[in-house]
């Protein structure tokens, strides 16, 4: 049986499509069991419908308080039979009532190379910085934001006329590579955290991925 991924997101979807896109394959590893957006207005919700793929809006302003909000989306992963989670762009800060519970089948991709640019406005920071590569990491999701063992990393090089805008289209585009690979590895069972580290079974040809375009 293929296990069951269920993904978060906040808004245009790309590395859900991604996902999705690599799922259609018959011999891709892992089933998509639902998608789940906190904002009304998450562009990757429509792409999802338009795939059959279950999505389901639970708007994170109708909840009193984080946690309430955290077992609503539980319940929900849980009734689609949710093994892994994957949150992508998914743009509200967790606790670890929630994390707590998907210990170790909980993932994120983050816009850098990690431990570099946790947070926000990643691309801009890097080009303010100098930096010559710049990337983005698939990793574990602890309490600590952006801050889990760190599974696949992908990179580019930066051009010196590279704007915000231009930086993060190339990253995203690894981006959108990496994730579905990365996702594919851990539902066959390959990758899992022990001991605060995350360990790659087998080839560890998903952990990383350059891109010197
Ligand atoms: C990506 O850059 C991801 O790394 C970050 O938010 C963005 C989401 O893009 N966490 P998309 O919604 O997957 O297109």
């Amino acid at each position: 049986m293929k296990k069951r991924v269920s993904i978060l997101i906040s808004g245009r979807g790309s590395n859900m499509a991604a996902i999705l896109q690599a799922a259609r394959d018959p011999a891709y590893p892992a089933a998509i069991s639902c998608v789940i957006a906190n904002r009304p207005d998450a562009k990757g919700l429509e792409t999802a419908r338009a795939e059959g793929v279950p999505a389901i809006l639970i708007d994170h302003k109708n909840f009193a308080s984080r946690e309430s909000f955290e077992d609503e989306v539980h319940g929900a992963l849980i009734a689609h039979g949710t093994d892994i989670v994957a949150l992508a762009g998914f743009m509200r800060v967790l606790t670890p009532h929630f994390i707590t519970r998907w210990d170790g089948r909980l993932l994120n991709i983050h816009p850098s190379l990690l431990p570099s640019y946790r947070g926000l406005h990643t691309h801009e920071r890097a080009l303010e910085d100098g930096v010559k590569l710049h990337g983005c990491t698939v990793h574990f999701v602890v309490p600590e934001l952006d801050a889990g063992p760190i599974i696949a990393q992908g990179a580019v090089t930066v051009r010196p006329d590279d704007t915000p805008d231009s930086l993060a289209a190339r990253v995203l585009a690894v981006e959108n590579a990496l994730y579905p690979r990365v996702v594919g590895a851990m539902a066959a069972g390959r990758i899992a955290l022990r001991d605060g580290q995350a360990i790659i079974n087998g080839p560890t040809s998903e952990a990383s991925l350059v891109s010197l375009a």
